[in-house]
């Protein structure tokens, strides 16, 4: 199985605070993805500025770092193959009111900053997100028992 492309997700502070962890969770599981690592934990204010360092400078970078670090949050690593697309495209659109019914952000949120979830958009932003959170050694490489039946792929 060659799938190790990775993905950074955090289930954001309203997330946590809305109880939809594991609605969140449950949707990933279900999709087939495979978690590889996670950290539940409070994003001290300098990890949220190096996490949303891409955004630095634009008017609306204060506040998601202030909101990053507000309150606690899941810190996750899944693995797949097409894993960052396929968990942007779970998420939905960034603004709440914009994303489309049936996914997270479409379903749970009305907001524009209060959006639940990241999730990495690109393997290099995935390899530097996973790095701020996690050692390698973090990371749990393993194969589920029923991936034929999950991916269709033969021994
Ligand atoms: P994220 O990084 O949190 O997964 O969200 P995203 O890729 O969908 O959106 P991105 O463009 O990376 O923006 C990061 C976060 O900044 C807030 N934002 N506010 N006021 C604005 O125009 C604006 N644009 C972005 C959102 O909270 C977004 O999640
Ligand atoms: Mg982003």
């Amino acid at each position: 199985m060659a799938a190790k492309e990775r993905t950074l997700i955090i289930i954001k502070p309203d997330g946590i605070q809305r109880h939809l962890a594991g609605e969140i969770i449950s949707r990933f599981e279900k999709k087939g993805l495979k978690l590889a690592a996670a950290k539940f934990m409070k994003i001290p204010e300098e990890l949220a500025r190096k996490h949303y360092a891409v955004h630095e400078g634009k008017p609306f970078f204060e506040g998601v770092v202030k909101y990053l670090a507000s309150s606690p949050v899941l810190v996750t690593v899944w693995q797949g193959d097409g894993v960052i697309d396929i968990t942007r495209k779970m998420m939905g659109a960034t603004f709440g009111f914009d994303a489309e019914p049936g996914t997270i952000r479409g379903d749970f949120s009305a907001s524009r900053g209060y959006n639940l979830i990241h999730g990495s958009d690109s393997p290099e932003s995935a390899d530097t997100e996973i790095k701020l959170y996690f050692k390698p050694d973090e990371i749990v490489d393993y194969e589920f028992t029923d991936e034929k039946w999950l991916y269709g792929k033969n021994d």
